[in-house]
């Protein structure tokens, strides 16, 4: 499959770095009119205290405000299975989920999550460390090689599926061309894919 489908019309990676950024003009908006009324903005280096909801748990830690939610992952919550790629919204290796939708977590302010649920490819197992459905897949299929696009492809892959995306080979190509794999491991992750979304919940 190639990595560009899209090119000329619908392209999910320029959906996802096109919604990435008016989410953040939005919030970064709404945030200066909150703090024009409650006094200046921070300056770049101050540190500010984050309160996010990774995994279904409160995390709390100080950071620079301008932080991305992939560092705030990586390098304040040690969650480092969420991977830094491009680090410029073109590979998908950070995509995590907010509030159920597919998110690059390397566009996103961190800031701008607080209040959201985040889920990361360290919070999809089961209670007891059943895999999800799509991890099993991947496994079943032998959709990764090297695996570091991996956390990425399988957290891209939830998305699409509980978006209603994969109802084709096509559909699901199109709908993970935003997820490179240098591997290319492609065809493999379409069958993963197939064969997860019959037994899925949402995630
Ligand atoms: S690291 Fe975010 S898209 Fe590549
Ligand atoms: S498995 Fe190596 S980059 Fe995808």
């Amino acid at each position: 499959m190639s990595s560009s489908s899209g090119s000329g019309n619908f392209s999910r990676r320029n959906f996802l770095a096109t919604s990435a950024a008016s989410t953040m003009t939005v919030t970064m908006l709404d945030r200066a009119r909150a703090q024009s009324a409650q006094g200046p903005a921070p300056a770049a280096g101050d540190v500010v205290p984050f309160n996010l909801r990774v995994n279904g748990l409160e995390r709390k830690f100080g950071a620079d405000a301008r932080t991305m939610l992939l560092d705030a992952l990586r390098e304040h919550l040690g969650l480092t299975g969420t991977k830094k790629g491009c680090d410029h919204g073109q590979c998908g290796a950070c995509t995590v989920l907010v509030d159920g939708r597919r998110v690059l977590s390397c566009l996103s302010l961190a800031l701008s999550v607080q209040g959201a649920d985040v889920v990361t490819i360290e919070g999809i197992a089961g209670e007891n460390g059943e895999l999800h459905p799509m991890q099993q897949a991947f496994i079943d299929h032998d959709a990764f090689q090297c695996g570091y696009c991996t956390p990425g492809q399988i957290m891209s892959a939830i998305g699409c599926v509980n978006e209603g995306h994969a109802n084709s080979d096509a559909a699901i190509r199109e709908y993970m061309s935003g997820n490179l794999c240098r591997c290319a491991a492609y065809p493999n992750i379409v069958d993963a894919i197939n064969q997860a979304k019959a037994g899925m919940k949402d995630t």
